[in-house]
């Protein structure tokens, strides 16, 4: 049986490049996570997910504990097979999700309390029970329970809040040591918004208590870019060398760069697909709205260049027709176009890197991707 680890294989500057492994296979790293929240990443077929580059998903406890619920996919034999992708999945704890979507929620030290969004049904979450839920799922990279504070939160309010998840992080180990099969990870998520003192104080705490990697929560919540990463100077520094970062909810092509310039391995966030549903598209140049009118008689794809074939085959022209008439292939092609170009950039990243010119590739990236906006 494979063991969870991490191999780091070359830096330039802060930036890393690794290799995370898993018994269901390797995640090249600067790695970027497609979201699968409801079991499906929106739009898209898992093969055509594994074709862009994605060698991990991301699952939510959240929603898969309301429906189907967590005891019917275990039932059906797993997250896994429930949604045909073989490679390693990891899911988020479900404390985020229940701030930001539920109704009527009540934290008390034991556990949160919430209506759910679906049905208005009572559930209750504790870090017992969201890690009993992530084995139920199969989930390979499982996270503690946290609490995800808002942003901008008071310094003793923030405190207050990174200790509770602190206590929380210790409750959640104890029960994954009890539960889960070898191979699995569970994450520690630091916590403390944007004061450095407490950023250190909850990694610490984190590390005290020992995970095979670490996550970075509490960010882009509002706080802003550069916010954000000075938050990180502050933190990836504190994390141990031989453990993969993993900067939570994280984010727009600039923000991906960033952070990995700060020493961050892994991400995840609902943009490529969500913003491809509304007919947003990234490319080098920048960001385009392919529903705009200049794009109505232009007979070029996204990207000539890319092995995707919704970049590659098919005009802008057809894209903005499919937008324009309520098509529902317009949100698959440009889901998959996205998905696409994030794990082109990532790639673009670690090669970078494996070439110890991660500073000038970050510098080239920024200045044309910024330079039509
Ligand atoms: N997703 C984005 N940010 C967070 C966070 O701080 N905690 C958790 N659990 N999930 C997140």
């Amino acid at each position: 049986m494979t063991t969870f680890g991490y191999t780091l294989h070359a830096t330039s500057g802060a930036a890393r490049r690794g290799t995370v492994t898993t018994p269901r296979g390797l995640i090249q790293t600067p790695a970027f996570m497609p979201v699968g929240t409801a079991a499906t990443v929106k739009a898209m077929q898992v093969r055509d997910v594994a074709a862009t580059g994605a060698e991990i998903i991301l699952g939510n406890t959240y929603h898969l504990m309301l429906r189907p619920s967590a005891e019917r996919i275990a039932r059906l034999g797993g997250l896994h097979r429930f949604m045909g992708w073989e490679g390693p999945i990891l899911t988020d704890s479900g404390g985020f999700q229940v701030m930001s979507l539920a109704k009527l929620r009540r934290l008390t030290e034991k556990a949160v309390t919430f209506q759910s969004h679906i049905d208005g049904s009572r559930h209750e979450l504790s870090p017992e029970r969201s890690i009993e839920i992530q084995n139920l799922l199969g989930s390979d990279i499982q996270m503690q329970l946290d609490e995800c504070p808002p942003f901008p939160i008071a310094e003793d309010a923030s405190l207050e809040s990174l200790e509770l998840s602190l206590r929380w992080a210790k409750r959640s180990k104890a029960a994954f040591d009890h539960l889960a099969d070898d191979g699995r990870a569970l994450f520690g998520i630091v916590q403390g918004s944007v004061y450095p003192d407490q950023r250190k104080r909850s990694a610490e705490g984190l590390m005290e208590i020992g995970f095979p990697g670490y996550s970075v929560g509490g960010l882009a919540v509002g706080e802003g870019q550069g916010a954000m990463f000075e938050t990180l100077e502050v933190t990836t520094p504190l994390l141990p060398r031989d453990k993969p970062r993993y900067l939570m909810g994280v984010g727009k092509p600039d923000d991906l760069v960033g952070a990995v310039a700060r020493g961050i391995d892994m991400f995840d966030c609902v943009l490529p697909t969500r913003s491809g549903r509304h007919g947003q598209a990234f490319t080098w140049d920048g960001p385009i709205n392919i529903k705009n009118a200049t794009y109505q008689d232009d007979p070029t794809p996204l990207d000539p260049e890319s092995d995707c074939p919704a970049s590659r085959d098919y005009a802008k022209a057809y894209l903005n027709h499919l937008f324009r008439a309520g098509e529902y292939l317009a949100a698959t092609l440009l889901s998959w176009h996205n998905l696409a170009f994030y794990q082109a950039l990532m790639q673009r990243m670690r090669t970078a890197i494996e070439d110890d010119r991660f500073e000038a590739f970050a510098a080239d990236f920024l200045n044309r991707y910024r330079s039509s906006s």
